[in-house]
């Protein structure tokens, strides 16, 4: 093993410092010019240039109620973006081919280089995705991150007829969720139960929008999901970090001990204190200037050995 290691090694110091195009086996090599490449038959070949393609396209279709623009002469989509045909000072606008939707063409041309607008004079180049987003009346810009084009793209050179199709919700009035609670009768684990529900702040707003639900075992409507809200809307809107969701919220267990029934695949262990209670110490059995990090190992430890 030692001996091939040591041999690889040398081989590979051989080609580097070889700075010739002769190399040995089917080893990585670099070439006269500096690039890396696979040596065959004796030769560092390297990649060559791929042509250039000038007939690539996609569809961005985007999808919003117009009744909700509160613009009052131009209810028109634009569109702004970091290239193709798109750029982030003046938008382009969106051709109405429905109800509430909207669309554009990107025709672009792809070379080792990057992706550039094929049919207008921006020379901008880009070469990993491209980035928009969708303004009323190229004045009213979209709440929440910009959409994204993962580049390249397949199928969309014109061998296919059906374009690729990016099709998005964009909402521009609301900064805010909503929360709200209801009850539901449990016939699986048995009574009432209170579900905690956020909608993202583009629910009522963009109403063809659907959403992925994130569904939280230990949240109940209360203090802790109050505190959540404020937190969830920055990430959505203001900052616009994450895509938005829906949570629904469970966990009004009760008694206590359904937590660790419920929310384990076996009946966990409950801890309880036999004199007096937590906030007491245990009827201040436990020392008092315990860190937490004790407290928790103290108890975890207890439970252990009175199970013995
Ligand atoms: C930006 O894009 C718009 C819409 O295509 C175009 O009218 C404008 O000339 C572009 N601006 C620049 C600086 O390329
Ligand atoms: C396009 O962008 C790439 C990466 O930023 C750069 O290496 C290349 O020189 C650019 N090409 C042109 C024609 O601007
Ligand atoms: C549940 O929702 C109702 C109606 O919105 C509200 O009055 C109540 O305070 C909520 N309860 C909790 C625990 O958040
Ligand atoms: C803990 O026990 C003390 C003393 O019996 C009592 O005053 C207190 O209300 C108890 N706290 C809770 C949370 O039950
Ligand atoms: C807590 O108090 C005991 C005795 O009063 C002492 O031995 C121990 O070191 C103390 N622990 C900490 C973390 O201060």
């Amino acid at each position: 093993m030692l001996s091939k290691v040591l041999q690889i090694c040398c081989l590979v110091t051989f080609s580097i410092w070889n700075v010739g195009s002769v190399c040995m086996g089917i080893l990585s090599c670099v070439t006269q010019e500096g690039k890396y490449g696979y040596c065959m038959g004796g030769q560092c070949l390297t990649e060559i240039q791929s042509a250039p393609r000038f007939d690539l396209e996609i569809r961005i279709v985007a999808k919003y109620p117009e009744i909700n623009m509160k613009e009052i002469e131009n209810k028109v989509l634009y569109i702004r973006g970091s290239g193709l045909c798109l750029n982030w000072t003046t938008g382009m606008k969106m051709r109405k081919i429905l109800t509430d939707t909207w669309e554009v063409n990107l025709k672009f041309t792809s070379s080792d280089d990057g992706f550039r607008c094929k049919d207008c004079s921006n020379d901008i180049n880009i070469t990993k995705k491209l980035e928009y987003r969708i303004l009323i009346a190229d004045r009213t810009n979209m709440i929440g991150g910009n959409f994204i084009v993962d580049l390249p793209v397949s199928m969309s050179s014109s061998y296919f007829d059906e374009k690729p199709l990016f099709e998005v919700f964009p909402w521009f009035y609301s900064n805010a969720g909503r929360t709200s609670n209801f009850t539901i009768t449990s016939t699986e684990i048995g009574k009432e139960r209170q579900i905690y529900l956020y909608l993202p702040p583009s629910f009522n707003e963009n109403t063809f929008k659907k959403y992925p639900n994130l569904l939280v075992f230990d949240l109940y409507p209360g203090s802790y999901s109050e505190l959540l809200t404020s937190f969830v809307d920055k990430i959505l809107a203001e900052s616009g970090t994450i895509k938005e969701f829906i949570i629904i919220g469970y966990g009004d267990y009760q008694p206590e001990h359904e937590r660790v029934d419920l929310l384990t695949p076996t009946p966990g262990t409950v801890m309880t204190c036999i004199n007096g209670n937590f906030t007491n110490s245990c009827d201040n059995c436990l020392p008092s200037n315990l860190t937490d990090d004790e407290h928790r190992r103290y108890l975890f430890h207890s439970v252990l050995f009175n199970e013995k």
